[in-house]
């Protein structure tokens, strides 16, 4: 939620931030504004409501003058709604200073009362308006030292917060604090960069500093200090983006969403990669750590969204190849139930952006409760994974579609290479047993391609024929029902078609009320050669509704003749373990969902009222 980028160095700014808040335009779409101090020393600012191709467009008409020193912001809007006023930067000290924050001051009322009985006024309803004014009453009464303003506004705010601010007496300094929220720095040579996400500088700098919890960093050209709140420096841990600027681009694909269902199978592959060895899995990051793993009598998942579909899915081989009880939760439940957790308990956190503060949260708790903490993350330096014990992350490269796709898959992938890391340190899984697991997860990656190659198209078709539905419901069981509401959220989220998923054995205790003549169905069917007794109970279960008009759509595999005198239509998925079938089952209904909002017109990879990181509570 709300993208955030500097830059000081030697280069004119403006096209660097433009193009740094274009790859963070997937954290808020709401407002975009940029602030820079120009060559005569004075501060330029312009902020215009909507996407940042409205920004773009009203610079190209009446340009800001241009300057080395500048900040720039892409908002989600929260206090305030997506005006031009409310967009950041927020200016104050006589509009010398410019802020831009990302995050929710939760004290800021409080503040703004005292500010106001001072005299200063206000020009927003944002809660960021009043750190900007709060940073020009402390920065005079520092004795204009931006830095020691800096801590003692930092000092006073309460909530999730990054914040970077430039003043124009000072140019070739950009500041910023991070409490919550993330905030990465790019190293360059003669130049330095701040943003909420390598993305968007990777372009210029692949060697980044991660900035720990409640720190404030300085960058000049020159170079970068960061210190605690305090003012007593800090070290910060250096890491180098594994991934290119190609990677965060479209490369030709007419959205982020399309490339990304297409790289699903190298997000399976990137995420087994390294970590099998003579027919084991064997994940370094977890090398010295089966401590972790080795007194646990209880596992809980903890996610969000998609990726708490991703857990519900895992949990059936967490439990089946390590025998140790696993429960799902959803993160923003999860400490508000006083739960029974203890050092016998391994969280399990799975976040594609590493920042959700629902989940963080919830990490936080689990670890002041003494549980053990571990992370599955797509996003190097985030802030999940540096709150955690210990770090699987996925290798699904950058997601910047709103709607998650490739980083599912990729984080069933790590889930399953953990369940078989812990299954193998705890003894609960023989090596025969392992390895042919092994094999079936690198059979994966080519049948996802498969899907892509033969059914891609046909599904594209059938979903743009079905643009004008107004309600599609999903069935599944067993690891199917994960996928049926995956399947539901996706096609909810990007087409704004009411879709709703079921445990399809649950049809029969309310929701078959729903069913009518042509209701279209979606069925995840389980294999026939691997569960003849699942499979057959939900043909039972599409008879049922077929019964009563639903238009059926089969998630089945090839050769499963069983499903076809039931079925308006199958959508055909290779063959596949029971517990491999959902990597597969899901990829025809991303295509669907993202057909179909295509169909209706719709910006598939911006979502309305949505953002890609939820960096609030
Ligand atoms: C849905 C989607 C969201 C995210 C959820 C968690 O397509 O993308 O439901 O899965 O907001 O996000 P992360 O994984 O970043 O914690």
């Amino acid at each position: 939620m709300c993208g955030i980028v500097g830059y000081v160095g030697p280069r004119q700014s403006q096209a660097i931030l433009l193009a740094g808040l274009s790859r963070l335009e997937y954290r808020g779409y709401d407002s975009a504004g940029i602030a820079v101090i120009d060559a005569d020393g004075d501060l330029g600012m312009r902020k215009r409501a909507g996407k940042l191709s409205i920004l773009r467009d009203n610079l190209k008409d009446v340009p800001l003058a241009d300057g080395t020193t500048g900040i720039g912001h892409t908002r989600w809007a929260t206090h305030g709604g997506p005006t031009d006023a409310n967009a950041h930067p927020h200016l104050a000290d006589d509009d010398k200073l410019a802020v831009i924050h990302n995050g929710i001051i939760e004290n800021f009322s409080e503040i703004k009362a005292e500010l106001v009985s001072e005299g200063f006024v206000f020009r927003s309803e944002t809660d960021t308006e009043v750190a900007a004014v709060l940073l020009g009453r402390e920065y005079r009464a520092h004795g204009n030292d931006l830095a020691a303003a800096f801590r003692a506004v930092v000092q006073r705010l309460e909530g999730a917060f990054t914040l970077l601010a430039l003043h124009q007496d000072h140019p070739g300094l950009v500041v910023g604090a991070r409490r919550n929220s993330p905030l990465v720095i790019g190293i360059g040579e003669g130049e330095n960069f701040l943003a909420s996400d390598v993305a968007a500088f990777v372009e210029h700098t692949r060697f980044a500093l991660a900035i720990g919890q409640d720190e404030i960093v300085a960058i000049t050209p020159e170079g970068v200090t960061v210190t605690d709140f305090a003012g007593n420096p800090v070290e910060v841990e250096p890491f180098e983006v594994l991934w290119d600027a190609a990677a965060a681009d479209k490369g030709g694909w007419p959205s982020f969403m399309a490339k990304e269902v297409s790289e699903e199978p190298e997000a399976v592959a990137n995420t087994l990669r390294g970590r099998m060895r003579d027919g084991q899995v064997v994940i370094p990051e977890l090398d010295g750590l089966d401590g972790l793993f080795a007194g646990i009598t209880r596992i809980i998942v903890i996610a969000c969204g998609t990726a708490a579909y991703a857990g519900m899915v895992g949990k059936y081989a967490l439990e089946q190849w390590t025998r140790v009880p696993v429960d799902v939760e959803l993160a923003h439940e999860f400490r508000y139930r006083d739960p029974v957790i203890g050092a016998d308990t391994l969280v399990v956190s799975i976040s594609q952006s590493g920042e959700t503060m629902d989940t963080l949260m919830a990490v936080k708790y689990a670890r002041e409760r003494g549980a053990k903490t571990l992370s599955i993350c797509n996003t190097q330096g985030a802030t999940i994974p540096r709150e955690s014990d210990a770090i699987v992350y996925t290798h699904a490269g950058p997601e910047v579609a709103v709607a998650s796709t490739k980083a599912f898959v990729a984080q069933i992938t790590a889930l399953y290479l953990l369940a078989l890391h812990i299954g193998r340190v705890r003894g609960s899984l023989s090596p025969t047993e392992a390895a042919q697991q092994v094999l079936e997860l690198e059979a994966i990656p080519d049948k996802i391609t498969r899907i892509l190659h033969l059914e891609q198209a046909r599904i594209e078709q059938f979903a743009a024929w079905m643009a004008d539905t107004r309600s599609v419901l999903f069935l599944g069981r067993h690891v199917g029902y994960p996928i049926a509401l995956e399947g539901a959220l996706k096609l909810k989220e990007i087409s704004y078609i009411h879709a709703e998923g079921f445990a399809a054995g649950e049809l029969k205790h309310g929701p078959i009320a729903l069913i009518e003549p042509g209701q279209p169905v979606f069925v995840i069917v389980p294999s026939p050669r691997e569960s003849a007794l699942l499979h057959s109970k939900v043909v039972s279960n599409i008879q049922e509704i077929r019964a009563r008009g639903a238009r059926v759509i089969a998630v089945a595999e090839e050769g499963d003749a069983a499903v076809l005198p039931f079925a308006d239509e199958v959508l055909r998925i290779p063959l596949a373990g029971p517990l491999f079938e959902p990597l597969l089952a899901v990829v025809p209904l991303h295509i669907f969902a993202m057909g179909l909002a295509t169909a209706k017109g719709l910006d598939v990879d911006q979502p309305r009222n949505l953002a890609k990181s939820v960096t609030v509570e």
